[in-house]
């Protein structure tokens, strides 16, 4: 057949010169497509004689699958250009140093928490923890707050909701760090020395209160551990925790149903000049709810009252860091402001501060 090595040259000439997918396509078509080259050749192949089509047939045939292969050849590459392209373009220089001005920081609850911790480890105390979604048992119960108590209203407590017919305890987010006692006594028994960091949630929204904040709860018992030894104990940590020699700290009868007697504590402070001062000042600060365990919670969890007693206390973290560090607004703490937490927060490293 006349004509077919050229048209064979042209052919595989667009094929090299086709430089993308729709490039390409366009050959296939003029070629092999219904009205291709090609295909009108292999049409014309009916009006020949059978002598001639046995001549033209292998070779339209041939021509045929040469340029298939060869659009098929040319596609692959194209391909894997693109890829190669994508791959140089998305190239990440893994190996950069990170960008310092972008670090994040420690939150000031972590923080204070942290120093906490630190102080009464050096004091001999463990850390403890419990469920945050308590039942109303540890809650208030064996805190010796029965049902009927004004106390459980005074919480504002969120109950988790109940389906009828579950008969499951009911479960509350607990209102305190106190119920980690019970269940500290109960698996541990007595003596202990221990505090319990952690979540607490009350219905509660305004300039110093938020429906979650933080406690740290502390605990000790043992054969004959006294007031004194709360009030010692809490001016050590607050000389440690603020830094300061000179701290006054002035214990306020109160009433908590787990504790007898029971006592707030206040620390002396100034406010002069818009600038918290602590140890000096003619101003109260309270910061935390005391007393003698009652004989009552003892018994709730396993300890003999006739052998063991013991203090506990409950410090607001939140209200600590504000204090420390001269931060304002407690709902400023749960925002999630990234210009508040640059300002506010601390670098990792920061060893926490213990005065020791
Ligand atoms: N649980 C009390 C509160 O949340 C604080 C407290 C703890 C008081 C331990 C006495 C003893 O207010």
């Amino acid at each position: 057949m006349d004509g077919l090595d050229e048209l064979k040259l042209r052919i595989m000439d667009q094929v090299a010169q086709a430089d993308d997918e729709a490039a390409l396509e366009a050959v296939r078509v003029s070629s092999l497509g219904k009205k291709g080259e090609v295909s009108l050749k292999v049409r014309a192949l009916g009006g020949m004689s059978a002598e001639e089509r046995q001549q033209a047939g292998p070779a339209l045939n041939a021509l045929k699958d040469e340029v298939a292969t060869a659009i098929a050849a040319r596609r692959a590459d194209l391909a894997a250009a693109a890829l190669e392209a994508r791959l140089a373009s998305e190239w990440v220089d893994v190996s950069q140093p990170a960008r310092v001005r972008r670090r994040g920081s420690i939150h000031p609850v972590s923080q204070v928490t942290e120093e906490v911790i630190a102080i009464f480890a050096d004091l001999g105390y463990s850390v403890a923890e419990g469920p945050q979604v308590e039942t109303d048992f540890y809650n208030f119960d064996a805190l010796n707050i029965p049902a009927e108590h004004p106390t459980r209203t005074e919480m504002d407590t969120f109950y988790l909701h109940r389906a009828e017919g579950d008969n499951r305890p009911p479960h509350v987010l607990r209102t305190h760090t106190s119920p980690v006692q019970i269940r500290h006594m109960e698996a541990h028994g007595a003596p202990c020395q221990i505090i319990a960091p952690g979540r607490v949630y009350r219905a509660d929204y305004d300039q110093t209160h938020t429906p979650m904040f933080h406690q740290v709860e502390g605990l000790a018992i043992g054969k004959d551990i006294s007031m004194a030894n709360l009030k010692w104990t809490l001016e050590e940590f607050c000389r440690a925790f603020f830094e300061v020699d000179e701290i006054e700290l002035r214990f306020r009868a109160s009433h908590f149903p787990f504790t007898e007697p029971s006592a707030e504590v206040d620390i002396r402070c100034s406010w002069a000049g818009g600038q918290l001062k602590i140890g000096e000042g003619d101003d109260w600060m309270e910061i935390l709810g005391s007393g003698m365990v009652h004989p009552k919670v003892l018994q709730a969890s396993g300890v003999d009252p006739d052998l063991w007693q013991g203090f506990a206390f409950g410090i607001g973290i939140d209200r600590l860091a504000m204090l420390k560090y001269g931060i304002p607004d407690l709902r400023a703490f749960f925002d999630s402001d990234l210009r508040w937490l640059r300002h506010y927060g601390f670098r990792a490293l920061d060893v926490p501060a213990t005065g020791a």
